[in-house]
């Protein structure tokens, strides 16, 4: 077995905590002592002998295995010979310059209402800029994300997608939804665009033609894929979560349609947009005929402009292949339905899981190209130290000063310096250029696809006494003090790479971490390519610079490990714009669209009032709770 110490840097980081078990000492006249003492020595001598003699067997097993040939073996029935397959090491990635070059213009594509999109005023977005300073973010930045500083009324934004469309005063062309196929759409404007890519993408077919999730026990497809039998696409599937049952407002047909038109047909096709279906306890048996997933689709009430864009997937489709993960549900591993839809589905370099409780007030997939195109151009350096920290400008400055002071704290070094060393894990990314991250000027890396791009700092678990899955994890021998970090929330775009890697690694390792760690701590086991896009998100008191200085505790200056604050403590995040148990989000959401709010909640702040429109800036909300 591959086994490294880990990083000098850890041994700072991860103290054991745990006191070393006291001395052995049998002749203490304490008869509880002694007992006590007897016990754990007939334990250790259990231990060792069940450890002797199991080494004895596998040494055994395998001096002879190379003598032995199949046909020697038993052959019960029911239980097929299953000759061990040695598992080759992982090839790496070498360190070559993995800079990703432009893809060529970008081809018009046809809308909902059969024109050219921007060729067509009613498919058109109305964003507009104000005459006064743009809002600063609580955290995060416009600058260094290059986010357009506009705004939009609800009508702008959303307008074309159907907001309004029961008034008189809707001006354009009203659209039957009902007719429109966006996976149609999605397919005819990757066409059109099919020369921007490398040959090996693919147009997503109408995933009731061409269904491909099937049980363990009957896939055609290899268990285990690897990063290095396949070649970039340069495409991203955007994956949103939905499940059987959920009742779509007209809101949430709003925003799927315009992350559909944004995402996916105005950038030429680089994003293809799927809906993953949870079946929740559906009884019928999805996976048995084209008929039964057609019922299944009935039953899971997908509006009918999205099914063909829609995949079905349930409980037993996950414990089928990772049987040994006792935990399957959402909380404690979202990640795995994803884990599926690469292995099965791996013609998109990227998987950007995003959530129906989310709102981009701006164009959605200009968005989602800041928020990678700062990823792709971030240096490997100091990545991951960096999204320990929030970016607070009224706090620090600008970008560079908050990237100046973690460099600082770190003295020009970093903590994590290619792959953080874990006994379970033979990475796969590339070793770094230099020895010494000292010795490397923030030039690894950039250009460089991220393999995570996480949307919130993130945590060391091992700090984590307050996060409820602090103890949760499996098939690790350092145990609890495995090196392991959570992001919040599971709104992450992963790679295929990554996604590859977690897969191998929970069918036959049983390795397992909560959802929120699944994909971070991963990418840095294997060293691969981390980024925290801090986006810009916004405090429901303007200039409270009180429970900014809560947050930002001195920042990275007063932190003594340089990977995150050393309280980790913070006030609770209810009036944030991006946070998991904010409702600020509903609104902000609910007054720009002009709804009455209730008594005792006051306006937003950020909402500007224009010639009797209300104008919101461009940001990310989520989550969103419903409200009729
Ligand atoms: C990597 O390649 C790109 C373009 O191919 C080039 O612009 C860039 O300077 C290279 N970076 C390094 C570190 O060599
Ligand atoms: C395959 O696996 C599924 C789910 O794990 C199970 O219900 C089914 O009986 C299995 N089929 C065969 C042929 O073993
Ligand atoms: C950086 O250098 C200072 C002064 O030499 C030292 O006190 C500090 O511990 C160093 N920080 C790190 C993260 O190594």
């Amino acid at each position: 077995m591959h086994k490294t110490s880990p990083q000098k840097g850890w041994k700072v980081l991860f103290r054991t905590t745990q006191p070393a078990p006291p001395p052995l000492s049998v002749g203490h006249a304490n008869m509880s002592r002694h007992l006590l003492a007897w016990n754990r020595l007939r334990r250790l001598f259990h231990n060792r002998l069940t450890l002797i003699s199991a080494f004895i067997v596998c040494s055994v097993w395998l001096l002879t295995s190379d003598l032995r040939s199949p046909a020697e073996w038993p052959s019960l029935p029911g239980l097929a010979p299953n000759p061990p397959t040695p598992i080759p090491p992982p090839k790496r990635m070498s360190n070559a310059n993995y800079t990703v070059p432009p893809l060529g213009e970008r081809v018009l594509c046809v809308g909902p209402r059969g024109h050219l999109l921007t060729k067509s005023p009613d498919d058109d977005l109305k964003e507009i800029e104000l005459e006064m300073p743009y809002p600063t973010p609580f955290t995060g930045s416009y600058e260094a994300l290059g986010i357009d500083l506009t705004f939009m009324s609800a009508d702008g934004r959303y307008g074309p997608y159907g907001f309004g469309a029961e008034k008189d005063s809707y001006t354009r062309q009203r659209v039957d939804w009902d007719r429109v196929d966006w996976a149609r759409l999605q397919n005819d404007c990757f066409e059109r665009n099919a020369h921007r890519f490398p040959p090996t993408a693919k147009k997503l077919e109408n995933t009731l033609a061409s269904y491909r999730f099937s049980f363990r026990n009957l896939s055609q497809i290899p268990e285990v894929r690897h990063w290095h039998e396949f070649r970039s696409t340069r495409r991203t599937a955007v994956v949103v979560r939905v499940w059987r049952g959920y009742e779509y407002m007209p809101e949430d047909m709003f925003y799927l349609r315009s992350l559909v038109a944004e995402a996916a047909l105005k950038t030429g096709g680089e994003y293809q947009v799927i809906l993953l279906v949870d079946m929740k306890d559906y009884e019928g048996n999805i996976f048995g005929s084209s008929e039964e997933y057609l019922q299944g689709l009935k039953s899971a009430g997908i509006p009918p402009e999205f099914q063909s864009m829609a995949l079905l997937w349930d409980d037993r489709l996950l414990s089928s292949w990772y049987p040994d993960i006792e935990e399957h549900r959402t909380m404690w591993q979202v990640y795995q339905p994803m884990q599926l839809l690469a292995l099965h589905y791996p013609e998109y370099d990227h998987f950007w899981q995003v959530e129906l409780d989310m709102r981009f007030t701006g164009d959605a997939g200009r968005y989602l190209d800041r928020l990678t195109s700062f990823a792709r151009n971030e240096p490997r350096k100091q990545a991951f130290e960096r999204s320990t920290f929030m970016h607070m400008q009224q706090m620090i400055g600008d970008y560079d000063e908050f990237f100046n002071e973690v460099d600082k704290v770190h003295n020009g070094s970093a903590v994590i310096w290619g792959p953080l060393r874990i006994p379970e894990i033979q990475p796969i990314g590339p070793d770094p250029p230099t020895r010494f991250a000292k010795d490397e000027h923030f030039k690894w890396g950039v250009g460089e696809e991220a393999d995570v791009i996480v949307t919130s700092f993130c945590n060391n678990v091992l700090n984590a006494h307050q996060w409820v899955f602090q103890g949760w994890l499996g098939g690790f021998s350092a145990g609890l003090k495995t090196p392991r970090f959570f992001c919040p929330p599971a709104i992450m775009r992963t790679s295929r790479a990554l996604l590859f890697v977690i897969h191998e690694a929970q069918i036959r390792q049983h390795l397992r971490v909560p959802s929120e760690a699944t994909p971070p701590s991963f990418a840095l086991w294997h060293g691969l390519k981390f980024s925290f896009p801090q986006h810009p998100v916004f405090w429901h008191e303007r200039d409270d610079f009180a429970t900014q200085e809560k947050w930002w505790k001195g920042g990275p200056a007063k932190s003594s490990t340089g990977i995150g604050p050393d309280d980790i403590g913070h006030p609770r995040g209810y009036g944030l714009t991006f946070w998991w148990e904010t409702d600020w989000p509903r609104q902000i959401y609910n007054a720009w669209q002009g709804r009455r709010l209730d008594d005792g909640v006051p306006r937003p702040w950020i909402l500007q009032d224009r010639d009797g429109q209300i104008y919101a800036p461009s940001m990310l909300l989520h989550p969103m709770k419903h409200s009729r």
